[in-house]
């Protein structure tokens, strides 16, 4: 339910972003507004509640006092015209009408300036005739939607999101470009197939541009189910770490732009699989695994008809699920040699998955992830795992960790010696959150007497005998 939740408010913002480049009865405003009311009435008549709500607050849009991570950084025109409207979120209420929706995406698209007050956007909308669209008033502290006393288990959520909006605000639009380039392309294998290559290729620059600190976000998104709207989640971070591992190989930095921009289209072809396939928790049948498989091929034919001639946009999209050994799929003519982007966004790929939040599994810690890639000979070429295993460490950039001393830290950056990072420390020895001016920062190879003790990310699964063989063959 919540991802079909983040998916609704991205489309909602999808709405704003495409009536600002077309008009109101452009099919494609007409078909989303269309797709929206239906997603929205199944929702409601499941739920049985006849109104959709969320609130936005700082930035951000929340749930139930939950930030969704995700729609946040794909959603930001939405966020934008909440704070034209001085309001703390909205309320979409059954009957609401493809009408009503072209309207508010139009009043959306078209709005620049902060409104004076609450009572003048609610005015607004009341001239514009929209009666099944609310905006409610601005949430403070203590009144988030849903929170009740601010005692309740998100406490630790928000700490670690004000950490991550005040060190990486800088990166966040970068990432929303990202997102928004798989969101939008997504939404085109829906209607007319029309992806946006130099979206896609100017994605991917911004990208390798910010990569420096690319490591640390990964791991922060890694965290968060939210940011995932599963696939584009997925390709977002492939394209993070591709461009990382380019780097680290030492690839031309033309060739790092072309790997960012193959990790965010590799997976195109998922688009054309049906959604109870796609996600399906658990193993696929036979049958299904057989259509799961096409995926590869069907993302080349819809590149290539939205005419991509780039060698390696093509290549990683066709042969990214090819084993180092030439097993996996598709199958690989033997007169045919896997090129090496297509190698490494294996090595993304599979590391993504098996690190990921998925809804039917959490997240595994790096160190159990570079195991079962290590002890599956054949699968990956040695020297991408390796510099995988080089850029990223034991404890990649974002990792939460308990030291030998009991506190919880977070880890900013790899220190000189292996498994002894820079980290801050978010927590004392009693488990108690540290405000953020408190949080010291510790370089733990200058500690002789302190260590990490267990990598301890919320919802990591670190079991050794964790089904892994679903994990790996179902991306
Ligand atoms: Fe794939």
């Amino acid at each position: 339910m919540e991802q079909r939740l983040s998916d609704l408010i991205i489309l909602l913002a999808s709405g704003i972003n495409q009536r600002r480049m077309y008009f109101d009865n452009h099919p494609n405003v007409q078909a989303l507004s269309a797709e929206i009311v239906e997603k929205l009435r199944a929702m409601l008549s499941e739920s049985e509640q006849n109104e959709f709500a969320f609130g936005v607050f700082s930035s951000k849009f929340i749930r139930k006092g939950k930030y969704l991570v995700g729609p946040s950084i794909a959603g930001r025109s939405l966020i934008e015209f909440s704070e034209c409207l001085c309001c703390g979120g909205f309320v979409f209420r059954w009957p609401i009408t493809p009408a009503d929706l072209v309207t508010f995406f139009r009043l959306g698209a078209e709005q620049k300036d902060k409104l004076d007050s609450l009572e003048t956007a609610r005015a607004f909308f009341a001239s514009a005739g929209l009666s099944h669209i609310e905006i409610s008033p601005p949430l403070s502290e203590d009144r988030q939607e849903g929170r009740d006393d601010g005692k309740n288990s998100e406490s630790d959520d928000n700490d670690d999101m004000d950490f991550m909006a005040a060190d990486f605000a800088p990166l966040l639009r970068v990432y929303q470009s990202l997102y928004e380039t798989v969101a939008t392309n997504n939404i085109a294998l829906n209607s007319d197939n029309r992806i946006d290559l130099d979206q896609a290729r100017s994605s991917g620059e911004e990208l390798v541009a910010v990569s420096d600190k690319g490591a640390l976000d990964v791991m922060q998104f890694m965290r968060y189910p939210d940011f995932d709207s599963y696939t584009i989640g997925h390709s977002v971070r492939v394209a993070a770490l591709g461009a990382l591992l380019a780097r680290e190989l030492d690839w031309p930095r033309d060739l790092q732009n072309e790997i960012a921009t193959a990790g965010l289209l590799h997976d195109l072809g998922k688009g054309s699989v049906p959604d109870e396939i796609l996600f399906k928790p658990g193993c696929l049948s036979d049958d299904e695994r057989q259509i799961m498989e096409t995926h590869p091929v069907l993302g080349v034919r819809i590149l290539l008809a939205n005419g991509e001639t780039n060698p390696i946009v093509l290549s990683a999209a066709w042969g990214h699920h090819i084993r180092e050994d030439g097993r996996g799929y598709p199958v690989m003519p033997p007169w045919f040699a896997r090129s090496s982007a297509a190698a490494l966004i294996h090595v993304c790929d599979v590391f993504e998955a098996l690190t990921a939040a998925r809804p039917y599994k959490n997240p595994m810690c790096p160190r159990r992830a570079y195991e079962i890639m290590i002890k599956d000979k054949g699968a990956f070429q040695p020297l991408i795992l390796a510099a995988l295993i080089r850029t990223l460490c034991l404890y990649p950039p974002g990792s939460e960790v308990l030291l030998s001393d009991r506190r919880r830290a977070v880890v900013v950056a790899k220190g000189p010696t292996p498994g002894l990072p820079l980290v801050r420390i978010t927590h004392d020895e009693s488990g108690v959150p540290l405000p953020r001016q408190k949080q010291p920062a510790v370089h733990l190879h200058r500690e002789p007497k302190l260590q990490i003790d267990e990598f301890m990310q919320v919802g990591v699964d670190s079991d050794e005998n964790a089904d892994t063989e679903t994990v790996v063959h179902t991306v």
